[in-house]
């Protein structure tokens, strides 16, 4: 696996203001995804998947409040971009499937439209090829607006907390933030001569390109309509054909067509496994059965050309063979479009047989996170014991045990470590402090007290030992992946 870093979480915090108070969904949570890679994210309802999935695509709840932390993406702080920007990354780079299908389709737009339309409005070739030639000025000046707005923002948030904080120097921090906005003005004036400069070239260079596209097209159609005089009837008819096929590369040039986006179509949905596509591109998604329609829905991601996928209980509303064949599919096409991949799932045995590294979550916090082997032949934190415990046996389908108790309630966080009430290891110290992220080897890490030196050493409970056993057994002939 290459070590190529796609995505890069750091300490994000969010919170949800509801009526009750503030919900603290996810609290300082920090991994990292890598190029080609599946990082499989499990753990209880409740426990902040879902909102951290949802702020790296950039569609947090209204009520939702990114506090702390960064999603850093090609050089980009996700949590800081802009909405048009975002719009350009969601769905373009960052693709995203959920549980319901339904829910990311129109159920009154014919499966075939909707799977050209997001081709066809990004196929602007030639705009697309405009808009690249003053890309750098365009990014200055955006990036000196962005800073005016972030300093502005920056000051408003000192100002908040300096109502609890009375060591802030308000005053300093105020000169600062109009030396910074003045700097930044000054900076812009400039920047946007420079920009209109690169556009007006720019369009210059667009239209020599396309007028020379479309003559070398007329000439060619020129020359087919010579060859139409005297043509019988047959050859007529080819040439004829022959000068709309060339009409077609032009506008082709220009951009995405229906006919490209319908061929494109067609070849996406087979890619999924939709038999008949030609005939299935007319129909609604009610005639669709669910694991269809989640095919549909991965066909439209996957016709975005997203180098990120993000499937968020894709299968959970599947029967189980649906289930697998879905599986199936996300790990095939992860493969032969190079995606970087992050399966959330509140089931572990779900994410056996294709997660390359696991982040175990729970009450907002990521507190074990390992390879695929670490996390299930290894486990260290409590937690992830309760999650073995309770998934599924790979033997049978009976649940050995489940965790009992139930998650904290994030409107009251709790001090220590959220998982004490229901952790028999509890010590003291878990009731007064959160223990941080222990090392236990350069792939591994998990925050758990038990791992600190001076901790009582406690084994993993019996049954996980025997079951680690069994599935090591197992994994000579089908195996867990590394
Ligand atoms: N819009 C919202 N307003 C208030 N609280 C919210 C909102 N969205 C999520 N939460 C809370 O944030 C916490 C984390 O929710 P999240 O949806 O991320 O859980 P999850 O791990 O995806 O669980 P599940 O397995 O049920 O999907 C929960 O306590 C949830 O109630
Ligand atoms: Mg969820």
């Amino acid at each position: 696996m290459s070590r190529n870093k796609k995505l890069e979480v750091r300490d994000l915090t969010i919170s949800f203001k509801t009526t009750q108070g503030m919900v603290r969904a996810v609290r300082g949570v920090d991994f990292d995804l890598y190029e080609g890679e599946t990082l499989a994210i499990v753990g209880e309802s409740g426990s902040g998947k879902s909102v951290t999935s949802r702020t790296i695509m950039g569609i947090l709840a209204g009520n939702g409040v990114i506090d702390k932390g960064s999603i850093m993406y090609e050089g980009e702080d996700l949590t800081q971009i802009e909405e048009e920007e975002f719009h350009e990354i969601r769905g373009n780079k960052i693709g995203m499937i959920f549980q319901d299908p339904m829910s990311s389709l129109n159920p009154i737009m014919r499966i075939g439209k909707q799977i050209t339309e997001g081709m066809i409005l990004n196929g602007k070739r030639l705009k697309n090829k405009f808009e690249k030639l003053f890309h750098e000025e365009q990014a200055r000046v955006d990036w000196l607006k962005r800073d005016i707005k972030r300093a502005k923002r920056e000051f408003k948030q000192l100002k908040a907390r300096a109502k609890e904080d009375e060591t802030i120097n308000l005053e300093q921090a105020k000169q600062k933030m109009l030396d910074r906005v003045a700097k930044a003005k000054d900076e812009l004036k400039p920047a946007k001569v420079e920009l209109k400069k690169a556009k007006a070239q720019a369009k210059q260079k667009i239209k020599e390109i396309w007028n020379a596209e479309k003559e070398k097209a007329n000439n060619d159609i020129a020359k087919l309509k010579e060859q139409l005089e005297g043509a019988n009837q047959e050859q007529a008819a080819k040439i004829k054909q022959q000068i709309a096929d060339r009409k077609e590369e032009l506008a082709r040039f220009k951009q995405v067509t229906k006919k490209e986006a319908r061929e494109r179509a067609i070849q996406v949905m087979d890619e999924v496994g939709i038999p008949e596509p030609e005939k299935r591109l007319k129909q609604y998604p009610f005639q669709f059965s669910g694991g269809m329609r989640q095919r549909i829905v991965i066909a439209i991601a996957l016709t975005l050309a997203p180098d990120i996928l993000i499937c968020d209980e894709p299968t959970t509303a599947l029967d189980v063979t649906i289930q697998a064949q879905i599986l199936e599919l996300i790990n095939r096409l992860k493969d032969e479009h190079n995606l970087s991949v992050i399966f959330i799932t509140h089931d572990l045995g779900v994410v056996a047989n294709m997660a390359d590294r696991i982040g175990v979550m729970y009450a907002g916090k990521i507190v074990e996170l390992g390879t695929s082997e670490d996390v299930f032949y290894d486990p260290r934190h409590p937690y992830t014991w309760a999650l073995l415990s309770s998934m599924p046996d790979l033997d049978s389908t009976e649940r050995l045990v489940a965790i009992p108790g139930t998650p904290p309630n994030m409107l009251y966080p709790p001090k220590g470590d959220a998982f004490a009430d229901r952790n028999k290891y509890a010590m003291k110290i878990d009731f007064e402090k959160q223990p941080p992220m222990f090392e236990v080897s350069e792939t591994h890490s998990a925050a758990t007290w038990l791992l600190h030196k001076d901790a009582p050493k406690v084994e993993m409970p019996e049954v996980i030992k025997h079951r680690i056993e069994r599935m090591l057994k197992r994994s000579s002939s089908s195996e867990v992946k590394s």
